[in-house]
């Protein structure tokens, strides 16, 4: 799981490259490097840190050409060491690979190589492929057969790029599993992990299917199946995301760049044509049994996506993290329903495989286009949100959740549980929504940072909420413990008293998702929770609407949101809340939009 990148130019790429992985930062940022020819040789620079601080160790900017290679890592196989990083060259140092993905036979291949005589300056499966290249090469003669015979012998998922000496022209690249695009410019080609890598010099891309490979020129390129050898012509896809979305345009951090991009967000999720929503909702009431499936963040969304079809369509599915999916015996005429911002999560792709296998209809919900996961479900619904930078989620979540809950009022229609009626109020509030993000954001954030700011050293916190706010207020303890890496456990309000409470006092914060008082009996057991906490002298935060004097009284400190539609109250509490991580971690100097620890597309299992 990391990030790749190459360029051929006709000329000279500049800093082009350098700027490639800067793009791809978020995939994996604790080490990176570059591979170029210069005057016949390869170049190779690396060492382990992002990628401004290796560009200062090892001043990667001034590795320019006309080819060349970079990488910016998330380990898996071996530690963080600057042997480890990537590029890796062969023994000769006349090839150069970049690597995602991983060779689950590198043990044994490394053995054979070594019992050959064959040394080796890192522990990765990538410098194992690297020296079967040289191997292969000296017995062939021949770049592309030496790149397929050393194919042939490894298995697992990867995607490669090749750097060869032998051939100062091309690049030479393979997809399988991990995903990889190229990017086509004038006398100048890209490849990337996704379009991050080149969007700034190209719209134009061409994804790889499984089991391609590509040889790479600068004003051409040709790409081949690697199972029958022959030439695979490929549409080429026009991006239409902005580029100034992918910048931080004055913010201080992504995260937050993200946030304020919201209204934007649910507009373009809006604009998603009723059709595409409603033959989700018709594949729901097609099938036998539906599942909700995600993880991280995409998990909470279908958790409170189950809660939405739940109330709205009278349809019970199960939410399921994608890691736990094999617990489930998926028949023929099943339904699962995935959501993924990157499109790449293994654990996602790895259960749509098995639910395929057994026959089930699958749809996606994903918001990178030529994704694995959106070419691989029977209908896909592209969010549009645009680049998401930071490695939490925000943006991409609310759209998700906007978007499952137009799913759930398509249903709901379908299924006659609400009148034609109440489906046209809900689609005027789905309309105005966008607006009252905006108003949101502009009038909330700086109550937000204030109680941010006071309550930064909180070590524990209990998020609590009921019905809908229950999933909500996991999303958001998702959300504080990667930002702020502070302990924070969501759970539903009345389980509480189950055994929790117990760990209340005063130093354990509790925050509070208190729905509208419109929603009687959730906000009646919301409050019961609130009472506990505070009577056994726990210190209540709480989000709440205008008006709601009972919810304050409670409360030590509370947000008090203007009303909103009880459709959206829990939305609105969501990105509160990622304001409220946000402003945490800013206190707390953590690296917001880099985690430690976290990679933004978990590739690997
Ligand atoms: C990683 C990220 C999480 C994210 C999850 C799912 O674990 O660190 O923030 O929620 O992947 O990613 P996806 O791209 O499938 O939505």
């Amino acid at each position: 799981m990391c990030g790749i990148s190459g360029i051929v130019h006709s000329e000279n790429f500049g800093r082009n490259l350098l700027n490639s992985i800067r793009n791809l930062e978020y995939r994996g940022y604790d080490s990176c490097g570059v591979a170029v020819i210069q005057n016949g040789k390869i170049d190779l620079r690396k060492n382990i840190g992002g990628i401004d601080d290796v560009n200062l160790k090892e001043r990667l900017d001034q590795m320019q050409g006309k080819i060349g290679i970079a990488h910016t890592r998330w380990a898996t196989h071996g530690s963080v060491t600057q042997e480890n990083a990537h590029p890796h060259l062969s023994a000769n140092r006349k090839f150069a690979v970049v690597h995602n993905g991983i060779i689950s036979n590198y043990q044994q291949l490394r053995e054979r190589l070594l019992s050959e005589g064959v040394c080796f300056e890192s522990l990765t499966d990538t410098e194992v492929f690297v020296n079967l290249l040289e191997k292969s090469f000296a017995e062939s003669n021949d770049l592309e057969q030496a790149f397929l015979t050393a194919l042939q012998q490894i298995e697992g998922s990867f995607s490669i790029v090749m750097l060869s000496s032998h051939d100062p022209e091309h690049l030479y690249c393979v997809k399988k599993e991990s995903p990889l695009l190229l990017g086509l410019g004038e006398g100048c080609n890209y490849v990337g992990s996704d379009i991050n890598a080149f969007l700034e010099y190209t719209r134009k891309a061409v994804v790889l299917d499984e089991g391609e490979y590509v040889i790479l020129g600068p004003n051409d390129y040709q790409i081949r199946s690697l199972k029958t050898g022959k030439k695979v012509n490929k549409s080429v896809l026009q991006i239409d995301w902005d580029l100034e979305t992918s910048k931080k345009g004055g913010y201080s951090h992504y995260m937050l760049k993200e946030i304020f991009d919201e209204p934007q967000t649910v507009r373009q999720a809006m604009q998603i044509p009723k059709e595409q929503i409603s033959a989700i909702a018709e594949m729901f009431d097609g099938s036998s049994r539906s599942y909700l499936m995600g993880v991280g963040t995409t998990y909470y969304v279908a958790c409170i996506s189950q809660y939405y079809i739940s109330t709205i369509a009278d349809r019970y599915y199960s939410a399921l993290s994608s890691d736990e999916f094999s617990v489930v015996d998926i028949h023929k005429g099943d339904m699962v329903l995935a959501i993924s911002q990157s499109g790449e999560t293994y654990d996602t792709k790895t259960a749509l495989v098995n639910a395929k296998d057994c026959g089930a209809q699958t749809a996606a919900i994903v918001n990178v286009m030529g994704s694995t996961i959106s070419m691989m479900v029977d209908h896909v619904i592209m969010q549009g949100s645009g680049p998401e930078i930071c490695v939490v989620s925000t943006k991409a979540a609310l759209a998700q959740t906007f978007i499952m809950v137009r799913v759930a009022l398509e249903l709901g229609l379908i299924r006659g549980r609400i009148t034609k009626k109440v489906y046209q109020k809900y689609q005027r509030d789905l309309e105005e929504f966008p607006e009252i993000v905006e108003k949101i954001l502009n009038e909330q954030s700086g109550f937000v940072r204030n109680i941010a700011r006071d309550t930064s050293h909180v070590e524990h916190w209990l998020f609590l909420g009921c019905g809908v706010y229950y999933p909500v207020a996991m999303e958001s303890a998702l959300k504080m413990k990667e930002v702020t890496y502070q302990h924070a456990e969501g759970m539903p309000a009345g389980f509480l008293k189950h055994g929790t409470l117990s760990m209340v006092e005063s130093a354990v914060h509790s925050l509070f998702f208190v729905p509208p008082p419109e929603q009687k009996e959730l906000h009646e057991r919301t409050l019961i929770a609130m009472e506990q906490v505070k009577s056994r002298g726990g210190t209540v935060i709480a989000l709440i609407f205008q008006g709601d004097d009972r919810a304050q009284g409670l409360a030590s400190q509370s947000v008090k949101i203007p009303p909103v539609s009880t459709l959206f109250a829990p939305l609105i509490q969501m990105i509160i809340a990622q304001m409220f991580a946000y402003y945490a971690a800013l206190d707390l100097g953590r690296n917001i939009d880099k985690p430690r620890n976290l990679a933004k597309s978990v590739t690997v299992g």
